[in-house]
């Protein structure tokens, strides 16, 4: 048996119930993984919601570390008592223990904890895809300006230490002065407070009217239109999220009066649809952070029965870094 977080109708945090489950033995394909700690992502906040639909009932959560316990058939990159961590589907990390696909769950190198490992995979296979696949026709060069919303989040704090590594001038935005002051900290060149500051006009003004190559837009509906404006001509809209709701339908002919914009929705699961490229992935993001170039900040962590209080924080802005629950 285990301890499982479920939901059984779409709706706010008073619908995570604590609930025991039964674990069964992995087949072909799977494992079973104990958990030690799991981290905690915005998509669990629209899977609760319902704005991600799911069977119910369902138990939720994406990203966890632990330690292997049993090993289906045909698996063979993993073995009983491995250290491991994971970003994945399906959802079902917010327990003590699952059977689960093996496909993206990779052996954690020693000198990564499991904490760590809880709060980084799915954030920081996010920013690896986002920062090195997600470009613009022309690629990006060292001394490019690109701008990436809410920095100071989950993703965000990873994104800002390694895009400057990679030699980009990231360009941050977040909803407070003290969350701008830790997206510089952690190295972004410069930080924009949108919600005292016309982000675009900032951003003109930082980059002498040029705009930027990529827009990093995960805040959707709220910054959707003032992005578009931050945009240098062939300039990438990078998608990926909708922390303040979805982005409305828009009309394409837009993007041409803008300059030949192009504009992509990405998810992190077509960019880990096998177990080469997860690995590889990971493989970058573990060398990177193992390096201590790229630091995982856990800034809140809350016990798996404190859940509710763990979305809620997330959802009213109240949280920065990382968030991982504990058992
Ligand atoms: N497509 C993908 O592959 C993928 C993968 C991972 C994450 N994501 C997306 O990336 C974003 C960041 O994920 P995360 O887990 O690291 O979360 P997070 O950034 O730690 O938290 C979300 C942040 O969004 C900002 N925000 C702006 N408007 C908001 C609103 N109306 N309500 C709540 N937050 C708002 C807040 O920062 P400020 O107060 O600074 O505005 C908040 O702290 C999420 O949108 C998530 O869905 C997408």
């Amino acid at each position: 048996m285990s301890l499982a977080v479920q939901i059984r109708q779409p709706g706010g945090a008073e619908e995570l119930h604590l609930v025991d489950v039964a674990v069964g033995e992995p087949g072909p394909g799977e494992i079973r993984i104990r958990h030690h700690a799991i981290g905690l992502n915005f998509i669990d906040v629209y899977h609760r919601t319902g704005l991600y639909p799911l069977n119910l009932p369902a138990t939720i959560g994406m990203e966890a570390a632990g330690v292997v316990e049993a090993v289906g058939e045909g698996v063979t990159h993993l073995k009983v008592g491995d250290r491991a961590a994971y970003a994945s589907q399906p959802p079902g990390a917010y327990c003590e223990a699952r059977v689960m696909p093996a496909k993206c769950v990779c052996k954690l190198p020693d000198a990564i904890s499991f904490e760590t490992g809880a709060a980084m995979m799915l954030k920081g296979l996010t920013a690896q895809y986002l920062l090195k696949k997600t470009l613009p026709v022309e690629g990006l060069q060292p001394g490019d300006h690109v701008l990436f919303h809410a920095a100071a989040g989950g993703v965000g704090l990873i994104a800002c230490q390694w895009a400057k590594v990679l030699g980009l001038q990231l360009i941050a935005t977040a909803g407070t002065d003290a969350k701008c002051q830790l997206a510089l900290a952690n190295g972004a060149a410069h930080a924009i407070n949108y919600a005292t500051e016309d982000f675009a006009a900032r951003v003109k003004e930082i980059t002498a009217g040029q705009g930027v190559k990529v827009v990093y837009d995960s805040v959707g509906k709220d910054t959707w239109d003032k992005s578009l404006e931050c945009l240098r001509p062939f300039g990438l809209m990078a998608s990926f999220g909708n922390a303040s709701g979805p982005v409305a339908p828009f009309a394409p002919g837009s993007l041409g009066a803008k300059g030949s914009l192009y504009v992509t929705r990405q998810t992190l699961f077509s960019h880990i649809a096998t177990r080469e490229s997860t690995q590889a992935m990971a493989d970058d993001l573990f060398a990177v952070v193992a390096s201590g170039r790229v630091k995982i900040h856990i800034d809140q962590r809350y016990p798996l029965a404190e859940v509710q209080q763990a979305h809620r924080d997330l959802e009213a802005r109240k949280t920065t870094g990382s968030t991982i629950l504990t058992l």
